[in-house]
């Protein structure tokens, strides 16, 4: 499994040295969360913020878009050096546009779905697009407790690709709660790829807590 740690959670007066820290202790992805304050009540930054620090940085930047109507802000992302684009499927109406704008960028693309959104309603999509990012808490926050019943849609997800491996070639990434408690049945599940906020940033030591979460 790839471990994404969250910066939503890092120190934001230091956050070049902590993207710096987190790739030198072992990261493979740099997981963005932008908020904007209606999609989730919360705020945090936007393409400004991520180009600036794309330089420093030569990890995979995850975009995680929790804003309404993401296609307005499109292109702005793609030029601030996002590598994959996840926007959320309660978003927006224009999903199948975003998926070719953002697939003609030559970028990728994910869909997320908040908890009490049925898996099956992204079904449609699951052919065309990289990447599903599970949110196993309701987007807006680090820190909240970590719901096990989202690993139903895991295992959904992993035995469609299974039985149908030339049609479906997503990633199946989980975002909230994840910590070394959870990490065995996470991974039993077919998670690909964990998020991690808190329990990273949040850690005496970015070095084990993120091995302790590639086991
Ligand atoms: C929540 C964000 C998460 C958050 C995870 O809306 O999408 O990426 O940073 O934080 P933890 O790991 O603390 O739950
Ligand atoms: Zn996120």
């Amino acid at each position: 499994m790839k471990v994404a740690p969250s910066i939503l959670s890092a120190d934001f007066s230091r956050l070049g040295d902590e993207i710096k820290a987190v790739e030198d202790c072992g990261a493979d992805w740099l997981h963005l969360d932008v908020m904007d304050g209606h999609f989730v009540p919360n705020l945090t930054f936007g393409p400004p913020v991520i180009k600036n620090l794309r330089p420093l940085s030569l990890l995979f930047f995850d975009v995680h878009l929790m804003i309404s109507e993401p296609e307005k802000l499109l292109q702005n992302f793609l030029d601030a050096g996002a590598d994959l684009i996840t926007i959320h499927y309660e978003a927006t109406k224009n999903i199948d546009d975003i998926i070719r704008i953002i697939q003609k960028s030559g970028k990728k693309v994910g869909i997320s779905i908040k908890p009490n959104t049925p898996i099956e309603s992204i079904k449609i999509f699951l052919d065309k697009i990289d990447l599903i990012l599970i949110m196993s808490v309701e987007p807006g926050w680090s820190g909240q407790k970590f719901m096990p019943e989202m690993l139903e849609k895991v295992k959904k997800l992993k035995a469609w690709r299974e039985e149908n491996p030339e049609k479906f070639t997503y990633l199946i990434e989980i975002d909230g709660g994840i910590n070394d408690k959870n990490i065995l049945d996470v991974k039993n599940s077919g998670v690909d790829v964990v998020v991690a906020g808190s329990y990273i940033f949040k850690s005496e030591s970015y070095k084990n807590a993120i091995s302790s979460l590639h086991q």
